[in-house]
């Protein structure tokens, strides 16, 4: 992001809680194809379809919004669940956070080996998102700011959907997450898993049109 705000992202209405690098280089259209790579997403939808859960990358419109909510305190990292090809990812960029300041977890190792391409500077971990404790780096402890969950998690019964949350808990105590969806209600069965929601962001220009949803431990 430029001075002002102003990024590729255009006019965002968060101030970054602290100074990006200087010389962040803007992506120009031709990266952001290049990193959203949507035939790699493609690939990976035809041999996993519920666990894509989309065709498609989501839109810059929904990563900005992503970006907006999840912006991390300074010294702080973005941890985000189910990477894809990297798209929230690169918006985080883009807005001038450093990629150092990025954990990236992805299970699958086509769009993982892809994302150690796209942001040598993150933290890319080929893994389940599950076995997050086992997973994030020591240095990392204690040092999470925001998590972002892209995984389908409406798709799994709620056992299933308890282990992600319970992953996400045990690893970034106190912060919540969130998670975008296409569902018109929250996709998650928030009381029965103990959490508020709140629906942060919507945006029609997305394919199909996704909100951003903000889980809390309740109490
Ligand atoms: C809907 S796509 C979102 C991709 C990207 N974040 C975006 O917004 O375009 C869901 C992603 O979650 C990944 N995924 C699904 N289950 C996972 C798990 N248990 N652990 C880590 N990643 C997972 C899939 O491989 C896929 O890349």
């Amino acid at each position: 992001m430029n001075e002002g705000g102003q990024g590729i992202l255009g006019q965002v209405d968060f101030t970054p809680a602290d100074s990006p690098p200087q010389g962040v280089r803007q992506p120009t259209r031709q990266d952001a194809r290049r990193v959203a790579n949507p035939l790699l997403f493609l690939r990976a939808w035809l041999a996993h379809p519920l666990r894509m859960g989309s065709v498609i990358p989501s839109s810059e419109s929904l990563c900005r919004r992503v970006v907006r909510q999840g912006w991390p305190e300074p010294g702080r990292a973005v941890l985000e669940l189910g990477t894809g090809t990297g798209v929230v990812a690169r918006a985080f960029v883009a807005a001038g956070l450093s990629p150092e300041r990025l954990i990236l977890v992805e299970i699958d190792p086509q769009m993982a080996a892809h994302l150690r391409e796209e942001f040598p500077g993150a933290t890319v971990i080929e893994g389940d998102a599950r076995q997050l404790p086992a997973l994030i780096p020591e240095r990392w402890q204690g040092r999470i700011g925001s998590v972002v969950c892209g995984i389908p998690l409406v798709l799994l019964p709620d056992a299933e959907q308890r282990r992600f949350i319970d992953a996400i808990t045990a690893v970034a105590p106190g912060r919540g997450f969130l998670h975008y969806s296409y569902c018109v209600t929250s996709p998650l069965p928030y009381r029965r898993h103990g959490l508020t929601a709140r629906r942060e962001a919507w945006t029609p220009l997305n394919l199909p049109p996704a909100s951003v949803w903000r889980y809390q431990l309740a109490g």
